[in-house]
């Protein structure tokens, strides 16, 4: 059972986030064509974005997971960055297209690209579905944004408060007095 009183306001509804995702599918199809491209999905918040773009992906592609942690639970950055799993295959020689749910800090996706980089990939890009420009600490490129938002816990599609909320279909903000 969801709790209403965890959810503040809905953000993004589902419709919103379907209709950029195919945008952003179609633009990734024709910067790739041709390519051999690996979409490197950063779990576990990305996942329901990976599926459902992936659907509007019309050149071939293969999918691989890597699962960093910068959180824990809560909702602060510790500023230390763990690989908690690796790819399962080299990235050598590769079209890398990072997908992630979101950029706060951008300090997971500073540490992700120095080490990826270093693997040598022909190319390495970055496609996140959300993105809090005014968290920024570190400056990473990103490639492909579905939604700049405000500096707001959000939950939802993916991403979680304490493990949970990543089934709603919608990005929602969580309710302030929940706010650590
Ligand atoms: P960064 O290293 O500060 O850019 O944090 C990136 C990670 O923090 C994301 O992959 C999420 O797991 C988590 N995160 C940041 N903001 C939120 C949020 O508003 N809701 C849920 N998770 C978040
Ligand atoms: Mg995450």
């Amino acid at each position: 059972m969801i709790d209403p009183s965890y959810l503040s306001e809905i953000l993004i509804p589902s419709d919103k986030l379907q209709a950029r995702i195919a945008e952003l599918g179609a633009e990734i199809s024709r910067d790739y064509a041709g390519q051999d491209l690996l979409l490197l999905a950063v779990l576990k918040g990305s996942v329901l974005f990976l599926t459902d773009l992936m659907r509007h992906i019309t050149v071939p592609h293969a999918i691989d997971f890597m699962a960093v942690s910068s959180y824990g639970t809560g909702q602060k950055s510790t500023g230390v960055v763990r690989i908690m799993k690796d790819l399962d295959a080299s990235i050598e020689g590769r079209s890398v297209l990072i997908v992630e749910d979101i950029i706060d800090t951008g300090a997971t996706l500073e540490y992700l690209v120095r080490i990826l980089q270093a693997r040598m990939p022909a190319s390495l890009r970055i496609c996140t579905l959300l993105n809090k420009p005014s968290r920024r600490e570190v400056e990473v490129p990103v490639d492909y944004v579905g939604f700049d938002i405000p500096n707001k816990f959000v939950l939802g599609y993916g991403l979680d408060f304490h493990e949970l909320y990543r089934n709603l279909p919608y990005v929602a903000v969580l309710s302030p007095q929940y706010y650590e």
